[in-house]
Protein backbone atom coordinates (compact mmCIF):
# COMPACT_ATOMS: atom_id res chain seq x y z
CA UNK A 1 0.00 0.00 0.00
CA UNK A 2 1.26 3.29 -0.75
CA UNK A 3 2.25 6.37 2.18
CA UNK A 4 1.10 9.74 0.92
CA UNK A 5 3.84 12.71 2.14
CA UNK A 6 3.64 16.01 1.88
CA UNK A 7 5.58 17.09 -1.03
CA UNK A 8 4.99 20.70 -1.30
CA UNK A 9 3.91 23.61 0.47
CA UNK A 10 2.96 26.94 -0.42
CA UNK A 11 0.74 30.24 0.94
CA UNK A 12 -0.77 33.37 -0.16
CA UNK A 13 -1.74 36.07 1.82
CA UNK A 14 -3.28 39.63 -0.20
CA UNK A 15 -1.09 42.72 0.30
CA UNK A 16 -3.22 44.68 2.50
CA UNK A 17 -2.49 44.62 6.06
CA UNK A 18 -4.90 45.31 8.98
CA UNK A 19 -3.52 46.37 12.11
CA UNK A 20 -5.76 46.51 15.28
CA UNK A 21 -5.26 50.21 15.20
CA UNK A 22 -7.00 50.37 11.83
CA UNK A 23 -10.15 48.39 13.33
CA UNK A 24 -10.12 51.20 15.69
CA UNK A 25 -11.09 53.81 13.42
CA UNK A 26 -14.28 51.86 12.08
CA UNK A 27 -15.40 49.89 15.65
CA UNK A 28 -15.40 50.60 19.08
CA UNK A 29 -12.60 48.11 20.64
CA UNK A 30 -8.63 48.45 21.01
CA UNK A 31 -5.68 46.67 20.47
CA UNK A 32 -5.40 46.15 24.00
CA UNK A 33 -8.32 43.98 24.18
CA UNK A 34 -7.69 42.14 20.79
CA UNK A 35 -4.65 41.06 22.10
CA UNK A 36 -5.10 39.85 25.48
CA UNK A 37 -7.74 37.88 24.37
CA UNK A 38 -7.38 36.69 20.62
CA UNK A 39 -3.28 37.22 20.42
CA UNK A 40 -3.57 39.07 17.44
CA UNK A 41 -1.71 41.94 16.25
CA UNK A 42 -2.53 42.37 12.67
CA UNK A 43 -4.48 40.45 9.85
CA UNK A 44 -4.29 40.35 5.67
CA UNK A 45 -7.13 41.31 3.80
CA UNK A 46 -8.42 40.61 0.30
CA UNK A 47 -8.45 43.59 -2.59
CA UNK A 48 -12.41 43.49 -2.47
CA UNK A 49 -12.31 43.05 -6.53
CA UNK A 50 -9.32 41.46 -7.53
CA UNK A 51 -8.56 38.30 -4.74
CA UNK A 52 -11.08 35.92 -4.35
CA UNK A 53 -11.15 32.79 -2.40
CA UNK A 54 -10.01 30.48 -5.33
CA UNK A 55 -7.35 33.27 -6.64
CA UNK A 56 -5.88 33.20 -3.42
CA UNK A 57 -5.44 29.30 -3.40
CA UNK A 58 -4.35 28.87 -6.81
CA UNK A 59 -1.60 31.35 -5.86
CA UNK A 60 -0.82 29.14 -2.82
CA UNK A 61 -0.90 26.26 -4.98
CA UNK A 62 1.17 26.96 -7.50
CA UNK A 63 4.24 27.62 -5.16
CA UNK A 64 3.47 24.39 -3.58
CA UNK A 65 3.58 22.36 -6.93
CA UNK A 66 6.53 24.03 -7.96
CA UNK A 67 8.26 23.21 -5.03
CA UNK A 68 6.67 19.25 -5.36
CA UNK A 69 8.23 19.74 -8.44
CA UNK A 70 5.13 18.97 -10.26
CA UNK A 71 3.27 20.77 -13.32
CA UNK A 72 -0.77 21.16 -12.49
CA UNK A 73 -0.70 18.34 -15.06
CA UNK A 74 0.37 16.08 -12.87
CA UNK A 75 -2.56 16.77 -10.56
CA UNK A 76 -4.97 13.91 -10.49
CA UNK A 77 -7.34 15.01 -8.03
CA UNK A 78 -8.36 18.32 -6.02
CA UNK A 79 -9.76 18.77 -2.35
CA UNK A 80 -10.56 22.25 -2.04
CA UNK A 81 -11.77 23.40 1.71
CA UNK A 82 -13.43 26.43 2.54
CA UNK A 83 -16.23 27.92 4.41
CA UNK A 84 -15.75 31.28 2.06
CA UNK A 85 -16.13 29.92 -1.73
CA UNK A 86 -16.30 32.31 -4.57
CA UNK A 87 -20.27 30.90 -5.21
CA UNK A 88 -22.93 29.26 -3.39
CA UNK A 89 -22.53 26.73 -5.83
CA UNK A 90 -20.27 25.14 -7.81
CA UNK A 91 -17.45 24.88 -5.33
CA UNK A 92 -13.82 26.27 -5.33
CA UNK A 93 -12.35 23.23 -6.88
CA UNK A 94 -13.45 23.14 -10.40
CA UNK A 95 -12.12 27.22 -9.96
CA UNK A 96 -8.84 26.03 -9.40
CA UNK A 97 -9.46 23.20 -12.22
CA UNK A 98 -10.53 25.88 -14.76
CA UNK A 99 -7.62 28.37 -13.34
CA UNK A 100 -5.12 26.20 -13.73
CA UNK A 101 -5.79 24.58 -17.19
CA UNK A 102 -5.62 21.41 -15.54
CA UNK A 103 -7.05 17.95 -17.55
CA UNK A 104 -10.64 17.15 -16.15
CA UNK A 105 -9.53 15.84 -12.86
CA UNK A 106 -11.86 15.35 -9.96
CA UNK A 107 -12.06 18.02 -7.97
CA UNK A 108 -14.25 18.14 -4.51
CA UNK A 109 -14.87 20.99 -1.99
CA UNK A 110 -14.95 20.52 1.91
CA UNK A 111 -16.92 22.36 3.91
CA UNK A 112 -15.28 21.55 7.34
CA UNK A 113 -14.99 25.21 8.00
CA UNK A 114 -11.54 25.44 10.88
CA UNK A 115 -11.27 21.77 10.81
CA UNK A 116 -11.59 21.69 6.71
CA UNK A 117 -7.74 21.57 5.94
CA UNK A 118 -7.13 18.29 8.00
CA UNK A 119 -10.71 17.19 6.50
CA UNK A 120 -9.48 17.10 3.40
CA UNK A 121 -6.11 16.13 4.14
CA UNK A 122 -7.57 12.60 5.38
CA UNK A 123 -9.47 12.41 2.10
CA UNK A 124 -6.68 12.70 -0.47
CA UNK A 125 -4.67 10.68 1.97
CA UNK A 126 -7.39 7.59 1.62
CA UNK A 127 -7.38 7.77 -2.24
CA UNK A 128 -3.69 8.14 -2.52
CA UNK A 129 -3.33 4.85 0.05
CA UNK A 130 -5.83 3.56 -1.89
CA UNK A 131 -3.72 3.24 -5.09
CA UNK A 132 -6.03 5.57 -6.74
CA UNK A 133 -4.45 8.60 -7.05
CA UNK A 134 -0.58 9.98 -7.16
CA UNK A 135 -0.78 13.58 -6.94
CA UNK A 136 -3.50 15.41 -5.18
CA UNK A 137 -3.71 19.49 -4.39
CA UNK A 138 -4.84 20.11 -1.63
CA UNK A 139 -5.95 24.05 -0.92
CA UNK A 140 -7.04 25.58 2.19
CA UNK A 141 -8.40 29.45 1.21
CA UNK A 142 -10.72 32.25 2.85
CA UNK A 143 -12.04 35.44 2.01
CA UNK A 144 -13.92 36.23 5.15
CA UNK A 145 -13.86 40.37 4.87
CA UNK A 146 -16.39 40.30 2.83
CA UNK A 147 -18.66 39.17 4.86
CA UNK A 148 -17.63 40.66 8.26
CA UNK A 149 -19.65 42.95 10.10
CA UNK A 150 -16.80 45.68 10.83
CA UNK A 151 -19.57 47.70 13.00
CA UNK A 152 -19.00 47.69 16.47
CA UNK A 153 -22.35 45.08 16.63
CA UNK A 154 -19.88 42.70 14.90
CA UNK A 155 -16.27 43.72 16.55
CA UNK A 156 -16.14 39.96 18.93
CA UNK A 157 -16.19 37.86 15.43
CA UNK A 158 -14.59 40.65 12.96
CA UNK A 159 -11.77 41.08 14.45
CA UNK A 160 -10.53 37.42 14.86
CA UNK A 161 -10.56 36.22 11.02
CA UNK A 162 -8.15 37.24 7.99
CA UNK A 163 -7.75 36.34 4.65
CA UNK A 164 -5.45 33.85 2.72
CA UNK A 165 -4.73 30.67 1.40
CA UNK A 166 -2.47 27.19 1.52
CA UNK A 167 -1.96 24.16 -0.41
CA UNK A 168 0.21 20.92 -0.60
CA UNK A 169 0.58 18.37 -2.91
CA UNK A 170 -0.21 15.27 -1.38
CA UNK A 171 1.90 12.92 -2.97
CA UNK A 172 2.27 9.15 -3.29
CA UNK A 173 5.45 7.46 -1.82
CA UNK A 174 7.17 4.08 -0.58
CA UNK A 175 8.71 6.33 1.91
CA UNK A 176 7.13 8.03 5.37
CA UNK A 177 4.60 10.37 5.25
CA UNK A 178 1.13 10.44 6.72
CA UNK A 179 0.90 8.11 9.63
CA UNK A 180 -3.05 8.22 10.71
CA UNK A 181 -5.50 10.96 10.74
CA UNK A 182 -8.80 11.11 12.77
CA UNK A 183 -11.97 12.97 11.75
CA UNK A 184 -15.04 13.96 14.65
CA UNK A 185 -18.01 15.73 14.49
CA UNK A 186 -21.34 17.16 17.41
CA UNK A 187 -23.79 18.90 15.65
CA UNK A 188 -25.66 19.59 18.64
CA UNK A 189 -23.29 22.88 18.68
CA UNK A 190 -24.40 24.04 15.20
CA UNK A 191 -25.91 27.01 15.60
CA UNK A 192 -23.29 28.07 18.39
CA UNK A 193 -20.64 29.22 15.67
CA UNK A 194 -22.41 29.48 12.56
CA UNK A 195 -23.44 31.65 9.22
CA UNK A 196 -27.16 31.16 9.33
CA UNK A 197 -28.23 32.88 5.70
CA UNK A 198 -28.20 32.28 2.91
CA UNK A 199 -29.80 29.06 3.55
CA UNK A 200 -33.17 26.56 3.66
CA UNK A 201 -33.94 27.02 6.92
CA UNK A 202 -35.21 29.74 7.41
CA UNK A 203 -38.72 28.68 8.06
CA UNK A 204 -37.14 26.58 11.44
CA UNK A 205 -35.10 29.59 12.25
CA UNK A 206 -37.31 33.04 11.06
CA UNK A 207 -40.74 31.83 12.21
CA UNK A 208 -41.78 35.53 11.38
CA UNK A 209 -41.36 34.47 7.13
CA UNK A 210 -43.46 31.36 8.24
CA UNK A 211 -46.32 33.03 6.18
CA UNK A 212 -44.77 33.16 2.94
CA UNK A 213 -46.98 32.29 0.40
CA UNK A 214 -46.44 29.52 -2.48
CA UNK A 215 -45.46 32.38 -4.48
CA UNK A 216 -42.83 34.18 -2.63
CA UNK A 217 -41.57 30.47 -0.94
CA UNK A 218 -38.80 30.16 -3.78
CA UNK A 219 -37.55 34.01 -2.94
CA UNK A 220 -37.24 32.73 0.65
CA UNK A 221 -33.59 31.96 0.31
CA UNK A 222 -32.29 35.93 0.36
CA UNK A 223 -35.39 38.19 1.76
CA UNK A 224 -35.31 41.72 2.52
CA UNK A 225 -35.69 40.79 6.13
CA UNK A 226 -32.58 39.44 5.78
CA UNK A 227 -31.00 42.22 4.10
CA UNK A 228 -32.44 45.48 6.45
CA UNK A 229 -32.24 43.50 9.75
CA UNK A 230 -28.04 41.75 8.02
CA UNK A 231 -28.87 38.62 9.31
CA UNK A 232 -26.34 37.40 6.91
CA UNK A 233 -23.08 37.50 8.99
CA UNK A 234 -21.31 35.20 11.04
CA UNK A 235 -22.73 34.48 14.84
CA UNK A 236 -20.27 32.93 17.35
CA UNK A 237 -21.01 32.05 20.93
CA UNK A 238 -16.81 32.64 21.89
CA UNK A 239 -17.14 31.36 25.66
CA UNK A 240 -18.65 28.45 24.61
CA UNK A 241 -16.57 27.27 21.60
CA UNK A 242 -13.57 28.09 24.04
CA UNK A 243 -14.79 25.55 26.51
CA UNK A 244 -15.30 22.81 23.67
CA UNK A 245 -12.24 23.69 21.49
CA UNK A 246 -9.82 23.22 24.74
CA UNK A 247 -11.25 19.76 25.64
CA UNK A 248 -11.60 18.35 22.15
CA UNK A 249 -7.85 19.28 20.86
CA UNK A 250 -5.95 17.18 23.57
CA UNK A 251 -8.51 14.28 22.57
CA UNK A 252 -7.85 14.69 19.21
CA UNK A 253 -4.30 14.85 19.69
CA UNK A 254 -3.80 12.29 21.77
CA UNK A 255 -5.81 9.75 19.67
CA UNK A 256 -3.31 10.55 16.62
CA UNK A 257 -0.37 10.03 19.18
CA UNK A 258 -1.56 6.76 21.21
CA UNK A 259 -3.01 5.49 17.96
CA UNK A 260 0.88 5.36 17.04
CA UNK A 261 2.63 5.07 20.05
CA UNK A 262 3.73 8.05 20.81
CA UNK A 263 3.80 10.88 23.38
CA UNK A 264 3.70 14.51 23.38
CA UNK A 265 7.34 14.61 24.24
CA UNK A 266 8.18 12.72 20.62
CA UNK A 267 6.47 15.59 18.94
CA UNK A 268 8.84 17.90 16.99
CA UNK A 269 6.48 20.50 16.08
CA UNK A 270 2.54 20.89 16.76
CA UNK A 271 0.82 22.75 14.14
CA UNK A 272 -2.69 23.93 15.77
CA UNK A 273 -5.84 25.74 13.74
CA UNK A 274 -5.00 29.32 14.68
CA UNK A 275 -8.11 29.60 16.62
CA UNK A 276 -7.21 32.12 19.18
CA UNK A 277 -3.67 32.39 20.46
CA UNK A 278 -5.61 31.48 24.52
CA UNK A 279 -6.80 28.36 23.61
CA UNK A 280 -3.51 26.95 21.95
CA UNK A 281 -2.06 28.03 24.59
CA UNK A 282 -4.23 26.40 26.90
CA UNK A 283 -3.81 23.26 24.85
CA UNK A 284 0.01 23.54 24.88
CA UNK A 285 0.03 23.72 28.90
CA UNK A 286 -2.80 20.78 28.87
CA UNK A 287 -0.22 18.70 26.89
CA UNK A 288 3.16 19.40 28.31
CA UNK A 289 4.67 20.59 25.09
CA UNK A 290 7.50 23.26 24.80
CA UNK A 291 6.95 26.53 23.20
CA UNK A 292 9.44 25.25 20.04
CA UNK A 293 7.45 22.25 20.07
CA UNK A 294 4.24 24.77 18.59
CA UNK A 295 4.38 26.92 15.73
CA UNK A 296 1.78 29.45 15.94
CA UNK A 297 0.90 32.84 13.86
CA UNK A 298 -2.16 34.30 14.63
CA UNK A 299 -0.66 37.14 15.89
CA UNK A 300 0.35 38.18 11.75
CA UNK A 301 -2.54 36.83 10.11
CA UNK A 302 -5.89 36.18 12.36
CA UNK A 303 -7.82 33.21 11.95
CA UNK A 304 -8.15 32.34 8.47
CA UNK A 305 -10.07 29.45 9.15
CA UNK A 306 -9.48 26.39 6.39
CA UNK A 307 -6.01 28.43 5.97
CA UNK A 308 -4.50 28.44 8.60
CA UNK A 309 -3.02 24.98 9.25
CA UNK A 310 -1.29 25.00 5.57
CA UNK A 311 -0.07 28.74 5.69
CA UNK A 312 1.21 27.44 9.55
CA UNK A 313 2.88 25.14 8.60
CA UNK A 314 4.36 26.53 5.46
CA UNK A 315 5.84 29.58 7.50
CA UNK A 316 7.38 26.85 9.58
CA UNK A 317 8.65 24.59 6.57
CA UNK A 318 10.12 27.91 5.38
CA UNK A 319 11.86 28.93 8.58
CA UNK A 320 13.63 24.70 8.93
CA UNK A 321 11.57 24.39 11.88
CA UNK A 322 10.22 20.98 9.86
CA UNK A 323 12.86 18.41 8.22
CA UNK A 324 12.68 15.34 7.07
CA UNK A 325 12.05 12.53 9.48
CA UNK A 326 10.48 15.33 12.04
CA UNK A 327 7.15 13.87 13.85
CA UNK A 328 4.53 16.88 13.03
CA UNK A 329 1.01 16.99 14.05
CA UNK A 330 -1.33 19.09 12.76
CA UNK A 331 -5.41 19.61 14.86
CA UNK A 332 -7.98 21.36 14.45
CA UNK A 333 -11.59 22.82 15.90
CA UNK A 334 -14.41 24.47 14.86
CA UNK A 335 -17.69 25.04 13.83
CA UNK A 336 -19.89 21.85 13.47
CA UNK A 337 -18.25 21.31 16.18
CA UNK A 338 -16.41 19.48 13.99
CA UNK A 339 -12.24 18.48 15.30
CA UNK A 340 -9.83 16.41 13.55
CA UNK A 341 -6.32 16.02 13.85
CA UNK A 342 -3.60 14.28 11.64
CA UNK A 343 0.23 12.86 12.59
CA UNK A 344 2.71 12.52 9.93
CA UNK A 345 6.08 11.75 9.24
CA UNK A 346 7.89 14.42 7.77
N1 LIG B 1 -13.37 44.85 21.33
C1 LIG B 1 -13.75 45.31 22.52
N2 LIG B 1 -14.69 44.74 23.27
C2 LIG B 1 -15.28 43.62 22.79
C3 LIG B 1 -14.94 43.09 21.54
C4 LIG B 1 -13.92 43.74 20.79
N3 LIG B 1 -13.51 43.32 19.59
N4 LIG B 1 -15.68 42.00 21.32
C5 LIG B 1 -16.48 41.84 22.39
N5 LIG B 1 -16.23 42.82 23.27
C6 LIG B 1 -16.87 43.05 24.56
C7 LIG B 1 -18.26 42.51 24.63
O1 LIG B 1 -19.18 43.41 24.10
C8 LIG B 1 -18.42 42.30 26.11
O2 LIG B 1 -18.72 43.54 26.68
P1 LIG B 1 -19.72 43.63 27.97
O3 LIG B 1 -19.04 42.83 29.04
O4 LIG B 1 -19.75 45.08 28.24
O5 LIG B 1 -21.00 43.03 27.51
C9 LIG B 1 -17.04 41.89 26.57
O6 LIG B 1 -16.14 42.33 25.55
C10 LIG B 1 -16.90 40.41 26.75
O7 LIG B 1 -17.53 39.78 25.64
P2 LIG B 1 -17.46 38.24 25.40
O8 LIG B 1 -18.07 37.89 24.10
O9 LIG B 1 -17.95 37.56 26.64
O10 LIG B 1 -15.92 38.14 25.25
P3 LIG B 1 -14.97 37.04 25.75
O11 LIG B 1 -14.28 37.51 26.95
O12 LIG B 1 -15.61 35.71 25.76
O13 LIG B 1 -13.94 37.04 24.54
C11 LIG B 1 -13.54 35.77 22.55
C12 LIG B 1 -14.40 36.82 23.22
C13 LIG B 1 -12.14 36.31 22.39
C14 LIG B 1 -14.12 35.45 21.21
C15 LIG B 1 -13.53 34.55 23.50
O14 LIG B 1 -14.84 34.14 23.80
C16 LIG B 1 -12.81 33.43 22.92
O15 LIG B 1 -11.60 33.40 22.95
N6 LIG B 1 -13.56 32.44 22.38
C17 LIG B 1 -13.01 31.36 21.67
C18 LIG B 1 -13.61 31.36 20.33
C19 LIG B 1 -12.66 31.72 19.27
O16 LIG B 1 -11.50 31.95 19.44
N7 LIG B 1 -13.17 31.66 18.08
C20 LIG B 1 -12.35 31.85 16.95
C21 LIG B 1 -13.05 31.38 15.77
S1 LIG B 1 -13.71 29.81 15.91
C22 LIG B 1 -12.51 28.73 15.70
O17 LIG B 1 -11.58 28.95 14.96
C23 LIG B 1 -12.60 27.49 16.44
Amino acid sequence: MPNSKIAGIGMYVPEKVVTNHDLMEVMETSDEWIQERTGIKERHHAHPTKDTTTTMGVEAAKIAMERAGTTAQDIDFIVFATLSPDYYFPGCGVLVQRALKMKEIGALDVRNQCSGFVYALSVADQFIKSGMYKNILVIGAEKHSFGLDFTTRGRNVSVIFGDGAGAVVLQATEGPGILSTHLHSNGDAAEILAMYNPGTHANMWMPDLADFGDAEVGKMFVTQQMVDKEQFFPNMDGPSVFKMAVVKFPEVIMEALNKNGYTPQDLKLFVPHQANLRISQFVQQKMKLRDDQVYNNIDRFGNTTAASIPIALCEAWEKGLVKEGDLVCLAAFGSGFTWASALLRW
